[in-house]
């Protein structure tokens, strides 16, 4: 039997909502494909911010570092500053890690209306690559003359060759599993240094990959692109600012954001990769018991998937597709009444079958 251990982190709002019907459906996927998932839980939060003054405890990557995976929620919440939550979890995590992959694939799926008005299922299913560790979300910088006339504010984008070439190469060879094509997200016309360097080196690594179609495009079209004519699309990669506005585009152009999964890899395997669904904590509807816990199961799928288990990732996507289609089993986001619960039990039961 295969057994993998995963760090589970519900995290804030509705996380705490969507993580526990996430497990659900792991459990059935683990009792009809006959898989042993060992789960530890952890309370870190802005809810544990609030009482310890840190959102994970300094050990905390240690803590992590044993799991095959991390699978969690959602972190943030009112009163706490985002850049705490965030800096204080989810970025230490991607970057100790090595997560220097985000992936979010964009597929419309039967049943969800995208706000496109011709855009039909099946026609797009693209995935969006982004640089996770470096690029332009650095912490290298700073503020002088704060508070007088002359005050400025300098922030240094980052971007290395092992880190491009290594973002770049995993894009290339996902393509090469797809429809073989890659599309690179730019910005060389105004960004003169960092911009024509990545291309520069998309050009490079890409003699490695002549069965790989390529093209490029400067960020600002290429979003009115990922709106007019998504269906050209196959995988999309760009650096960590690009890559993170191309992947909240990409989910809200094939309908809820509560649907989107993703996933934050170290290819290599040294360290735990991390699978959360792309949307946050919600506070405007958390307590409810309405968030849809798709964007959840659907990364429980990602995780399966990348721990080898191909067979309970299909499952779990085929049934996602046969519940939206179900009017039942749908959530206020995506047109209907039922609960967060009910759907995930709706998904579970199909997967036990
Ligand atoms: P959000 O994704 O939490 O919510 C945006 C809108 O989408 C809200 O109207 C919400 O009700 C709706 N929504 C989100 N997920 C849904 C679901 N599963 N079902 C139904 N509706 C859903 O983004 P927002 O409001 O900008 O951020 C709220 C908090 O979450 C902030 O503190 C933010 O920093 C944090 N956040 C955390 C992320 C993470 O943990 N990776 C990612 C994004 C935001
Ligand atoms: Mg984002």
């Amino acid at each position: 039997m295969n057994t993998y251990k995963i760090a589970v982190i519900p995290g804030d709002g509705i996380g705490k909502e969507v993580v526990p019907e996430g497990l659900r459906v792991l459990d059935a996927a683990a009792k009809r494909f006959a898989l042993k998932l060992d789960y530890t839980h952890f309370d870190w939060s802005c809810e544990t911010y609030f009482k310890t003054g840190k959102m994970m405890p300094a050990d905390g990557l240690s803590q992590l570092r044993p799991f095959d995976s991390i699978f969690l929620g959602a972190v943030g919440y009112p009163g706490v500053p985002d850049h705490i939550s965030l800096w204080g979890l989810l970025i230490p995590i991607r970057r100790d890690f090595e997560q220097y992959v985000n992936l979010r694939p964009v597929r419309l799926l039967r049943g969800v209306e995208s706000p496109l008005k011709n855009a039909r299922p099946g026609e797009i299913d693209f995935c969006v690559v982004r640089e996770n560790c470096e690029g332009e979300y650095s912490d290298v910088g700073g503020r002088i003359f704060r508070g007088t006339e002359q005050e400025m504010a300098m922030q240094q984008t980052i971007f290395t060759r092992r880190g491009v070439d290594r973002i770049l190469r995993y894009a290339f060879e996902l393509a090469r599993k797809r429809k073989k094509h890659l599309t690179s997200a730019t910005k060389s016309n105004g960004i003169i240094h960092t911009m024509p360097f990545w291309d520069e080196r998309f050009q490079i690594i890409g003699k490695e990959y002549p069965d790989v179609r390529t093209d490029q495009f400067h960020i600002d079209i290429l979003t009115a692109h990922f709106v007019r004519r998504p269906e050209v699309f196959d995988v999309v990669v760009g650096s960590n600012l690009f890559g993170d506005i191309l992947s909240d585009l990409g989910p809200a152009v094939v309908g809820s954001i509560g649907i989107a999964p993703s996933a934050n890899l170290n290819p290599e395997r040294k360290y735990p990769s991390m699978f959360e669904p792309v949307h946050g904590s919600a506070p405007d509807i958390a307590g409810k018991g309405i968030a849809n816990p798709i964007g959840q199961i659907w990364s429980a799928a990602m995780m399966l998937r990348h721990f080898g288990e191909e067979k309970a990732a299909d499952a779990i996507e085929r049934a996602i597709e046969d519940v939206l289609v179900t009017p039942e089993f749908l959530t206020p986001d995506v047109g209907g009444k039922a609960s967060t619960e009910i759907v995930g039990k709706a998904i579970a039961d199909r997967v036990g079958k």
